[in-house]
């Protein structure tokens, strides 16, 4: 307690990158260092820019981003990337130097934590003569794949034929050669993000949204070559407020329908923040979903220029599945997930709705879209064993097995068993003097010590 009350004069700057799936954890994280006594200043681009009314608890500092249109437009994730480190960096060095003139005797700012997508930080905290702290949002699977691009392209083993595809990637188990990272961009582009992203760089430690017993060995390969101080403080939402994190409005009519459903009944279908399903997946997708004969909770985004998302759904279909399906814009996800009726969950395999899914126990049917993904849709399904690896073209009868199989037949009995399994682990690691709940007090205790 002394030290919570000595604590509320050092102030953490935080500095998400701005994509729902970075925020989120970004803020849970603030949220718990704010339960630890910090003061919390969270420096925020203004795209993307997180709503302040959620956080009243946190100083927000909008940052200039000079992003174009061409920046923000989707499917565009490293141009936005290399952009926001491009322009970035003055506005945020300004704007704490500004602040940290300004404090009050007693008052300090003690650290930087940034995105690892955000490392223009680093020169920041380097130009003030800060600590800073690399914030991993990704799992540990994900950026082990992500480092050793460059070594797979030196032996020679990519780029690689369409028919090499299935091979497995040697060092990487149980990874395959089509689970790898490399199609987010030009070969040259992953490994110039990689490098500036990932690679170890100058910080005083690294901060993962993850569970120790889930990705040790992955986790262990990031000590080297240089010891590092490693906090897994995950998962973060298990332990924040149940604040909202949400960039887009969330329709919480949902949850009424799901209480008029029957327990692990429903297929909860979300393909998360930056997929999009085409018009004839979506088509495909629907009439699924309807012949599979089980509820379903499906959010379609619908994107600016179109209003509701019924218009994007085939004719007919409305009528067809009557009560039993319901369909929102956005939906209160982790909400949804921890809901008795539901029993499955559809899902692209964002790190973020991994880890939401498996905290609650709910199995998955893995249709991974693009970036890390394919990765984590991997290990879901081959190495935790708690999701079904959907690899078909999205067509109707597909789907149709895939949620049968998981949800009804006896086949999706073991995977809902081994998601039991993790939950009852993950609960374990986040209570008293389970793994995460350690290594946060271990990082708030690391932090407390910059103001020696
Ligand atoms: C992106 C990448 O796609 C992902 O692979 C990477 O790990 C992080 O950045 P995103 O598509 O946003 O992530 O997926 P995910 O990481 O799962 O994050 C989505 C977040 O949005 C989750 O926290 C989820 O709870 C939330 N969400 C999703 C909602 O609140 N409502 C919804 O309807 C859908």
């Amino acid at each position: 307690m002394e030290n919570q009350g000595l604590r509320k004069c050092l102030h953490v700057v935080l500095v998400p990158a701005p994509l729902q799936g970075h925020i989120s954890p970004m803020l849970q994280l603030g949220d718990v260092l704010h339960s630890k006594g910090f003061s919390i200043i969270v420096a925020h681009t203004i795209f993307n820019s997180p709503n302040p009314s959620n956080h009243p608890e946190f100083i927000f500092l909008p940052i200039s981003d000079n992003l174009s249109d061409h920046d923000t437009s989707p499917g565009n994730l490293l141009a936005l990337f290399k952009s926001i480190n491009k322009n970035c960096e003055e506005p945020l060095r300004q704007s704490l130097a500004h602040i940290m003139h300004q404090q009050e005797l007693g008052d300090r700012v003690v650290c930087i934590i940034y995105d690892q997508i955000m490392y223009f930080s680093e020169a920041v905290a380097s130009h003030l003569k800060l600590p800073c702290m690399n914030f991993r949002t990704i799992s540990a699977s994900f950026a082990l794949a992500y480092k050793e691009i460059p070594r797979l392209l030196a032996e020679g083993y990519i780029p690689r034929q369409n028919s090499m595809l299935q091979d497995l990637v040697p060092g990487l188990f149980p990874l395959r050669f089509t689970d790898m990272p490399t199609d987010i961009g030009s070969l040259e582009d992953v490994i110039e993000n990689m490098e500036l992203s990932i690679n170890t760089r100058n910080y005083s430690a690294i901060i993962w949204n993850t569970v120790d017993h889930l990705e040790q060995t992955a986790l262990a390969q990031f000590l080297q070559p240089r010891p590092v101080q490693l906090f897994s403080v995950g998962p973060l939402h298990k332990m924040a407020s149940p604040s909202s994190t949400s960039l887009l409005e969330v329709d919480t009519s949902c949850i009424s329908w799901l209480d008029k459903q029957a327990p692990r009944s429903v297929i909860y279908v979300s393909i998360g923040s930056l997929a999009f399903m085409e018009e004839k997946e979506l088509t495909e997708m629907a009439w699924g979903l309807a012949s599979s004969g089980q509820p379903f909770l499906w959010v379609v985004r619908t994107g600016s220029e179109c209003d509701s998302e019924w218009k994007l759904l085939p004719k007919g279909f409305k009528e067809t599945i009557g009560e039993r399906g319901c369909i929102v814009k956005w939906a209160p996800q982790r909400k949804v997930l921890a809901h008795d009726a539901v029993g499955g969950f559809w899902s692209h395999c964002g790190w973020n709705s991994t880890l939401e899914s498996l905290s609650e126990g709910v199995p998955m049917i893995c249709w991974p879209c693009l970036g890390d993904q394919k990765v984590n849709a991997r290990y879901i399904s081959h190495e935790w064993k708690v999701g079904q690896q959907f690899e078909h073209e999205l067509e109707r009868n597909a789907i149709k097995q895939a949620i049968r199989g998981l949800m009804v037949n006896k086949e999706g009995e073991n995977t809902r068993q081994n998601a039991m399994d993790i939950m009852e682990k993950i609960r374990f690691s986040v209570n008293k003097e389970g793994s995460s709940y350690n290594s946060l007090n271990g990082l708030a205790e690391f932090i407390s010590s910059f103001q020696l």
